[in-house]
Order: C-alpha cells, then structure tokens, then sequence
C-alpha cells in the first residue's frame, strides 16, 4: 500500500495509510505509544503496575526508562506483548524536568486529579484513595507500566521480566490492577454490570486534510488526542516544551517557540480511574424502582428495561431509539429521539456524547454535533476483579472498572465530560439529577406517554484511585531516559 505524504503538523510531514482514519506510517507511527491508537483488540490479557520513584540513593528512575523504551510499543506493527508507560506530574519531577519545564505541562496535569478545586469539579471525595497521583498519598503514582499480552502466560512473563527490571533500579510497586475482558459470544467486551462497553469512540482524521463542515459524525481531528498534531482549533495541540541541550536536539524536534524542543508531540495525557462497581446493589435498585414503572407497552417494567434506560443503550449494545434498537453508532438525537421517549435524554450515554440532541433546532443540529465533538474523549478502559455470579447477591468480591481515557485537553474534554455533562444536575432541562450510571442519588427522569417516569437512582460507583498521567512519544520517553 502507497504512503501518502501529508502536512501533519507545521512543516513536519506524517506519512499517513490513504483512507479517511489518521493511521500514520513510517516517522511517526515509530514515535506514538500504540495505546493511543489501538485498545489492542487481541491483548485480552492486561495488568496496570504502579511505579513508584524512592527518594533514595539506589533509586535510578531516569536508568529505569532507558532500559525500558527500547521494549515500549510502538503504533509500527502488531507484537504479541505491548508494553506502554506514563507518568504523573510528580513522577517527571522526580525524573528531573525542571519548574520552568513542569509550568509547560497542561494545568490540571500539573495539579493532579486530587487537588481541592478539582475533585470539587469532579465530584471526588480523594481523601480515602488507595492511590492516586498527588505527593500526599503514599501510594503516589509516579509511573504507570501498562502491559498487554496474548495469554495469561506471556503475561506473567513480562511481569516477572518488569517487576525484576524495575528492582534493578531500585524502584517500588505501589500496586499493580489486573485486568480482564469479558467477551460475549459475538466478540464484544462487557463491563461488570453486564453492559457492552467501548461500543462508541470517537474517529481520529487529519484536522488539515479533513475540515470541520466535511467531518462525519464521529470524526475529530487527530490532535484531540495526540499532542501536537491538528487539534479542534487547527493549530498543533499545544503540549510541553524543554529548553535546547544536547539531549534535547539529539532526541527531540525544535518547537515553534524558538529555543525550545518539543517534549509533547505524539504523545497524549492519560486520566485513568479506578471505580469500583456495586453491582448487586446496582440489579437491587434497578429491580426495587422498576416496580412502579411501566415500559413503552404500557405492561410492568422489568429491572432490565430500567438498567437499559439508565445506559441508554441495550445490553448487547444498541442505541435505545423510540423505533427500537438501532445497531451500529450513527444515531443522531434530534430527528430520532429529541424528546427521549426511546433513549432519555438524561441517560449515560447521552449525557456522555450528547451528539446534535441540545440543539434547539434542525438547523443547529450540524453546529451542536461540531461543538460536541470538541468534548471527545478515547476511551481505554477496561474491567478489573471476578465477575458476580449471581447480579442480585453481593458476594463481597473487589471489583470495578479501571477507566482509562486519552486527550489532548484534560479540562475540555474528560473534566468536561465528567462535570458538565455527566454530573450536571440541570443537564438537558433535568433538575436535581445526575448520571444514573456514576452519579450521586437522585431522581432520574425517563419520558414517557402520557408523563414522565422518575424512579430513584442509588450509587453503585465508588472512585477509589485516580490520576492524570503524561503518556510521552517514543522520542520523549528516551529523552526522559537520558536526562540524568
Ligand atoms: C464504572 C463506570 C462506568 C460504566 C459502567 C460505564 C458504562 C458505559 C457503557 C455501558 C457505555 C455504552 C457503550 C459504549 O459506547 O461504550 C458507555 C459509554 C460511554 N461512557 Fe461510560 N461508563 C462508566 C464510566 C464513564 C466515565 C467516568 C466516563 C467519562 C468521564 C464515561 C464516558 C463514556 C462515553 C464518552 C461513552 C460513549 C458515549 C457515546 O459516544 O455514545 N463513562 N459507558
């Protein structure tokens, strides 16, 4: 297949796969973590090992990473095993980059998930956290080595090989989350409540090559997510930057801010979450509120009928519409559904990616889809612990999901999403509700003829661990190696 030569960013050309999705070749393919754009469909084997960098003398984090890029993966080409790796704010201070160069990074990247103003934002109550990026846990977060394997013995196999390199530089495991993927027979993943997840994400193209009025549904352009590249606005998405040194120049491209290297290109920042799901309290509720609720038929409602309309979506995975389920991942609201009668407006996914649903009229529907889809995020996230056996019998197992989302703009894109969608009380004309998947307890609105039905809605998530990362490019990552 021929390459073709495009103006990725600036005057740095990106060799691209000929096709509407960005899937660089060649220089800049060899420079992205594959974690930015691919889940690794075939890994289904995962874990999360949390590094910590020891304030002491035997401790070489920066000898740690040179040993380690060379095994990273890059978007070249499929492995058996893939090895990626971010680090917090903390940990890049730790492996030397200065205040000046920290002061570069986003704002909520150097402040952490944890800190008053954002877990207020973000509804988050941190103080009881198992770990998180913030210096004041002591389970603080410095780096976290993601490994994806074929089988659960390659897996254990990159572990013992990680965790013994890891020791060799001195470095701590402040925990490690194993991962699962539970596929139905059809190939599609469910997280714990028995839900197709990762059914919807967002299509990265070129930002230059493909302008907003010629954007699909879900289209957006590739620096929403990866730094650097064109973003929403049609500049670079502006990332961090390094001064000139010899270590700069040998690993890094100059910067449009003169005397400076780029450290962000092709690379992304990382929010991860571990929330922990309740889940037979979760079928409890859904069976307890959906007694007095009648579906579209007008007979009882079951406790399945209620979980769909809390999602928003069937439990293999179609969008609720008032015609019916629709497969695939084109729906739009305001033709099919404006009024939610099929799926509410205040359910997960549609407070998610409300797509053209706002819209106060047909003629804004194209504006509101543009304006949306500057509020993307992609989405990484995958299930941790047993499943439950039985969804009505809690049997005290410890288990969640370990959310995981890329962009390029922290606070207008998953700080969006969580709070002024997904945790919004007003959202979508509502008062007093909340997202009936992860928000607080409260009423949750479902239209229906001739009212509408309001059955409460408990809390069956729990945050228990979180924090912003910074998930380099190949190039910054030896950079970061070769440091100290
Ligand atoms: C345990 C917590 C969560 C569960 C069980 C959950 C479950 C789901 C499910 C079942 C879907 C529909 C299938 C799909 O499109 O993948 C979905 C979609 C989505 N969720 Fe969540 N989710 C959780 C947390 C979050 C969080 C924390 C965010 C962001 C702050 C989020 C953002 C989204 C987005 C953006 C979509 C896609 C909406 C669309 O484009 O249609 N979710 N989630």
């Amino acid at each position: 297949m021929g390459t073709t030569p495009l103006a990725g960013r600036g005057n740095k050309p990106v060799a691209k796969k000929p096709g509407r999705e960005w899937k660089p070749l060649g220089a800049t393919a060899a420079d992205l973590q594959g974690l930015i754009l691919s889940a690794y469909p075939d890994q289904l084997f995962a874990i999360f090992v949390m590094v910590q960098f020891p304030m002491s003398a035997i401790a070489r984090p920066n000898g740690w990473i040179a040993e380690l890029a060379p095994r990273v993966t890059d978007f070249t080409g499929s492995r058996p095993t893939c090895i990626n790796v971010a680090f917090s704010a903390a940990g890049l201070s730790l492996l030397g980059l200065t205040a000046d160069v920290m002061a570069t990074f986003s704002l909520p990247f150097q402040q952490g998930m944890t800190t008053a103003d954002r877990a207020r934002f973000l509804g988050d109550s941190p103080g009881t956290w198992l770990w998180s990026d913030s210096a004041e846990n002591p389970n603080c977060v410095h780096a976290q080595l993601m490994i994806y394997a074929l089988d659960q013995d390659s897996l254990n196999a990159a572990l013992v090989h990680e965790r013994a390199s890891l020791a060799s530089f001195g470095l701590v495991i402040a925990g490690e989350i194993l991962q699962r993927v539970d596929l139905d027979p059809g190939g599609q993943r469910h997280e714990h409540f028995g839900f197709a997840d990762g059914v919807s994400q967002p299509i990265l193209v070129d930002g230059d090559e493909i302008p907003v009025n010629q954007r699909k549904l879900h289209e957006i352009p590739a620096g929403e997510v990866v730094l650097g590249q064109i973003n929403t606005y049609g500049v670079p998405a502006p990332g961090p930057v390094v001064p000139t040194s010899p270590i700069a120049k040998q690993n890094l491209q100059p910067s449009v801010a003169e005397g400076f290297f780029d450290l962000g290109l092709n690379g992304t920042y990382l929010v991860i979450r571990q929330l922990k799901q309740d889940v037979a309290k979760f079928w409890n509720n859904m069976k307890t509120s959906s007694t007095d609720l009648l579906n579209e038929s007008k007979q009882p409602a079951t406790d399945e009928w209620l979980a769909e309309k809390a999602v928003g979506r069937t439990l293999d995975g179609k969008m609720l519409s008032p015609l019916g389920a629709e497969t695939g991942n084109d729906m739009t609201f305001f033709a099919n559904d404006s009024a939610g009668f099929g799926c509410p407006v205040t359910s997960h996914v549609r407070r998610a990616n409300p797509r053209d649903g706002l819209a106060p009229a047909q003629s804004d529907t194209q504006d509101m889809i543009n304006a949306t889809n500057r509020h993307r995020i992609m989405r990484r996230g995958r299930i941790y612990g047993e499943p439950i056996n039985h969804r009505y019998t809690d049997d005290g197992v410890d288990r969640g999901l370990l959310f995981a989302c890329m962009n390029s703009e922290i606070e207008r894109q998953f700080e969006f999403v969580q709070h002024t969608w997904l945790l919004n009380p007003m959202f979508g004309l509502g008062y007093n509700e909340s997202d009936p998947i992860l928000g607080t307890k409260c009423p949750f609105s479902i239209p229906s003829k001739p009212v509408r039905q309001r059955p409460i809605i408990e809390i069956f998530i729990t945050p228990v661990g979180g924090g912003y990362f910074f998930l380099p490019s190949l190039s910054a990552l030896r950079y970061l190696g070769a440091i100290r």
